[in-house]
């Protein structure tokens, strides 16, 4: 029998909830005042509720044909100011009754194209965006409105030439796997296909290299090839089509060379107080050394070397960790530059950054879940002046902060957003040394 409910209030996750039965469930794509008809499927930990009606006064245009059902986008339905105040108001009021900070809150200016990088799976019947919910099932996307103009139009341009060489997970016929866009804020498209590696050096291949660069508007074209079963985009053996390896992007008035295959922050521009926030924070500072931790191939060791003597890094990706090397030494040919590989998490061995913790100024930069207790625990024990802790799920922040508080306090912070329509968000902290004599 199916079963009613009103949904009266919209969750961090941008979930409109209601209480069935007394709890609280979530229900994907709705607003506060929709009226839900569902029935309750599967059982124990695979329960869940299928609405099969909905009764809405929210007539909100979501600006997309595709959402509700590609995964990507939670939030079309809703206005972006709402967007903003769900993710960041529980945050804001935490931090205050917690800590007495006023977080600085820095809704994004721009809510469509501002992803800087797609990447697009190729299926023989489609060429899209994971289903909702479904890893296996692809949504045929035309289009992508977070994504820029220019990699719309390169997605339409290509997609017919690629369709019959789409690899089939099923029997595994084909080789194209994906599809991955990259688009710089100078507008330099670069494209990326990933192909399984059985297509290295067969006649598909060389028929491609001829034609492709004629169909396609990018500037950099590259091929990159891994095994068959690796879901994993722009990864492995690659040959450049065309262009170079690498596309330039301008950040505080560096010019950074990007490799194809490396982290970039996917919305610049939505990032951008982040970087502001700590250059004014780093400008009287008197620190020799930063020492930067997760550092992929060094965004914040480029942007802030200039502050310092001498630049640490590390991170867990050999080729990330080799960039960071080559990128600084070019940069700041003077300073002490090291940067090495290194599993932070496990902590399994000697961490050589803790022998000089004094002077020093710390960038954290993990990944989701955040340094976890042992880490944070082993940082906590160090004698950093101070701390940048910035990251892009700020619930696993707080959590690393019950640790933390114990030495040190924070100072200012500060969350912005440059993920509008979805659940994300991007945050700052700067933490203090409490016991100055201490340090
Ligand atoms: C959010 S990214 C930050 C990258 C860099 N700070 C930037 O802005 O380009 C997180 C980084 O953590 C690294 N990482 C993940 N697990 C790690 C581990 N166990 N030990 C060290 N680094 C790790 C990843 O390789 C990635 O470069």
């Amino acid at each position: 029998m199916p079963s009613s409910v009103l949904i009266e209030g919209i969750s961090t996750q941008l979930t409109g909830y209601g209480f069935v039965d007394g709890r609280k469930v979530d229900f994907s794509y709705s607003s506060i005042g929709d009226t839900l008809l569902f029935e309750t499927l599967g059982r124990g930990k695979r329960k869940y509720h299928k609405v099969i009606e909905k009764k809405s006064m929210n007539l909100r245009n979501p600006g997309c044909e595709y959402f509700t059902q590609c995964g990507g986008c939670k939030a079309r339905h809703l206005p972006y100011v709402d967007q903003f105040k769900y993710k960041a108001e529980h945050l804001y009021n935490y931090y205050l009754e917690n800590y007495k900070i006023e977080l600085e809150l820095q809704p994004s200016l721009q809510t469509e194209e501002y992803r800087n990088r797609m990447d697009f799976a190729v299926f023989p019947q489609a060429i899209g965006l994971r289903q909702e919910g479904n890893f296996r099932k692809i949504v045929d996307v035309k289009e992508c409105k977070i994504q820029s103009t220019q990699s719309n139009r390169e997605l339409r341009a290509i997609r017919e030439y690629l369709v019959p060489f789409a690899y089939n997970r099923k029997t595994g016929e084909g080789f194209l796997k994906y599809i991955t866009l990259r688009f710089s804020m100078d507008g330099e498209l670069t494209t990326i296909l990933t192909f399984t590696s059985l297509f290295r050096e067969t006649e598909f291949e060389s028929k491609m290299i001829r034609e492709f660069p004629e169909i396609s508007y990018a500037k950099n074209i590259i091929f990159c090839y891994n095994r068959p079963q690796a879901e994993v985009s722009a990864v492995g053996e690659f040959l450049v089509v065309k262009g170079r390896e690498f596309f330039q992007e301008k950040v505080m008035g560096k010019t950074l060379n990007v490799p194809f295959d490396s982290f970039f922050q996917p919305n610049l521009p939505g990032f951008k107080p982040i970087l502001e926030f700590i250059q004014s924070s780093l400008q009287d500072s008197k620190n020799k050394r930063m020492l930067d931790l997760f550092c992929g191939s060094g965004f914040f060791s480029m942007l802030f070397g200039e502050f310092f003597e001498e630049i640490y890094g590390y991170d867990i990706v050999p080729s990330s960790i080799q960039k960071a090397i080559d990128r600084c030494n070019q940069e700041y040919p003077n300073k002490k530059v090291q940067f090495q590989v290194l599993d932070l998490l496990t902590l399994k061995e000697n961490i050589l950054f803790f022998e000089e913790t004094k002077d020093t100024i710390l960038f954290l930069d993990p990944p989701r879940n955040g340094l976890g207790t042992g880490l944070a625990k082993k940082i906590g024990e160090g004698r950093f002046s101070s701390i940048f802790y910035i990251s892009c799920n700020p619930e696993s922040q707080r959590y690393d902060l019950e640790v933390l508080k114990e030495n040190f306090k924070i100072s200012r912070g500060l969350i912005t957003d440059p993920y509008p329509h979805t659940p994300h968000l991007e945050s700052v902290l700067l933490l203090e040394r409490k016991n100055d004599l201490f340090v």
